[in-house]
């Protein structure tokens, strides 16, 4: 992808770029920071409400928050609202982006409240008739909550930001989506083989996770670089779904050499 400097998008660019040796300085960094935008806003607000991922990224944060922040602050006023999960999966399953959660990050931080968006135990244990109504129950409770400060991402190597996958809309709300066989073949390290991963998934839309007031966005790896290059230096497409960031609230990038250079 041609990266042009001076294109328009480009020059509305309202990001930090931290480019870091490796994943555990990348991590290192990205804790303190989280922290410190956490205990900022914990000033000023009674809670903070924050949007989480999943996946091999930010593993080890969350590992540096459980063991190096937990007394650092009052983490019973975060409200945590989770970004995307597998469709037709359950939270007992550990394979779940929402056992993950609860696991690596709820439970031992003990944070205060939590939204899981996994629709298959909402339905399953009749919270609600359809998912339809529980995806827009959970667009109004982020807005009841008082929208979205803070969020951390990771990055797909196709770009995509949650589970929106190429081609999605900016305009998007929470939904079921369809992954690209990329994404299948990526996830597939965290199962037995290929033919047990969802093929389909539900995902805060590029609406609502560009509304942030503050985001962090992680990558490491090479197999990231192409994906990060072009979304601080390409133009701002829904071809490169992450490439929104540019376009939406500030948005501070840590990354690791190998993502970068
Ligand atoms: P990963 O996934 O952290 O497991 O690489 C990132 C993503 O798909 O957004």
């Amino acid at each position: 992808m041609p990266f042009d400097l001076f294109s328009p998008d480009c020059l509305s660019i309202k990001l930090n770029l931290r480019v870091e040796e490796n994943y555990l300085k990348m991590s290192q960094v990205a804790a303190e920071l989280l922290v410190c935008e956490l205990r900022n806003l914990l000033t000023i607000k009674p809670k903070a409400v924050v949007v989480l991922s999943a996946g091999g990224t930010p593993e080890m944060l969350y590992s540096l928050l459980v063991r190096k922040y937990k007394d650092s602050l009052d983490w019973r006023r975060v409200v945590l609202f989770q970004m995307d999960d597998y469709w037709e999966m359950s939270v007992q399953n550990p394979k779940s982006m929402a056992y993950y959660l609860l696991d690596k990050i709820v439970y031992p931080l003990n944070i205060g409240t939590h939204y899981l968006l996994n629709v298959f135990t909402a339905k399953s244990t009749k919270l609600v008739e359809s998912y339809t109504e529980f995806l827009d129950e959970f667009e109004e409770k982020i807005i009841a909550e008082g929208g979205i400060d803070i969020i951390v991402h990771g990055i797909g190597s196709n770009g995509h930001l949650g589970f929106n996958e190429p081609g999605s809309s900016f305009d998007s709300k929470a939904r079921i989506v369809t992954l690209e066989k990329s994404t299948i073949l990526e996830n597939s390290r965290f199962f037995n083989s290929i033919t047990e991963v969802p093929t389909q998934a539900v995902t805060l839309g590029l609406n609502t996770l560009s509304k942030a007031r503050k985001i962090f966005l992680l990558a490491s790896g090479k197999n990231k670089k192409s994906a990060v290059r072009g979304c601080i230096l390409g133009p701002v497409t829904k071809s490169l779904p992450a490439s929104i960031l540019r376009i939406s609230s500030s948005t501070t990038f840590i990354v690791d050499k190998e993502a970068w250079f």
